[in-house]
């Protein structure tokens, strides 16, 4: 069980103080949207603040692409240091091709479903990834009420890996995580969990962090 923090609810003018504080808090990893207005109605984050966060970090950078024509755009967030690069199944109609792109330079390639989208889409892609993101909101904003009808979707992906050990990847889920929906996420088999507004919402990030652990312990 890892959480991996969204720094879209950051301060940004004070990015560098709280991507310390989650760090000493007890991140496991740090999960960056990029947004291109397009895919998604809504702006955030270029390869720079991939670049900038790479030295003053060791959490390894989860770099979720929430933008159309994604294959254009891996050799600059793999240069500027992810760890993990995220292409949605929905943004192009060459996914499998932009997860090869992703292995080739040598960073963790994972898809990423919207709630739309069944996980039956990805059995040819299911052997090229680290991870599946299956996103537990629409795609493009913090702070959006978790959608229950997501669980039988991680239900589904985990049986599908249980069933088949050549498959190795994470199911991390993402949009709506707080201390009401973690343990539904956790017990339906995801691994990985993303919060952005629940883990700045509080009276410091790591008192935040700390309750969500507890709950996946
Ligand atoms: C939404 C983003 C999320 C967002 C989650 O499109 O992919 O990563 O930061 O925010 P919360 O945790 O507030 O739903
Ligand atoms: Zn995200």
């Amino acid at each position: 069980m890892q959480l991996a923090p969204s720094i879209l609810s950051a301060d940004f003018i004070n990015l560098q103080r709280d991507v310390s504080a989650l760090e000493a808090g007890g991140a496991d990893l740090l999960h960056v949207d990029v947004m291109d207005g397009h895919f998604v109605p809504n702006l955030a984050f270029g390869p720079q603040v991939v670049q900038a966060l790479r030295p003053i970090t060791k959490l390894p950078l989860d770099v979720h692409l929430m933008m159309s024509h994604p294959e254009a755009y891996i050799d600059m967030f793999a240069a500027a240091g992810a760890d993990t690069i995220m292409v949605h199944f929905e943004s192009t109609p060459h996914i499998y091709h932009a997860l090869q792109l992703i292995a080739q330079r040598h960073v963790k390639p994972g898809v990423v479903i919207n709630p739309g989208t069944p996980v039956d889409a990805l059995k040819s892609v299911l052997p090229l990834v680290g991870q599946v993101l299956i996103m537990t909101v629409n795609p493009g904003f913090g702070g959006q009420a978790f959608l229950p009808s997501t669980l039988e979707k991680v239900a589904h992906l985990d049986q599908i890996r249980q069933t088949d050990a050549t498959l190795t990847f994470d199911i991390e889920v993402d949009g709506g995580i707080n201390d009401q929906t973690i343990q539904q996420a956790a017990k339906a088999g995801a691994d990985i969990f993303v919060a952005g507004s629940y883990i700045f919402g509080g009276h410091s990030v790591a008192e935040q962090i700390t309750k969500l652990k507890g709950l996946i312990k």
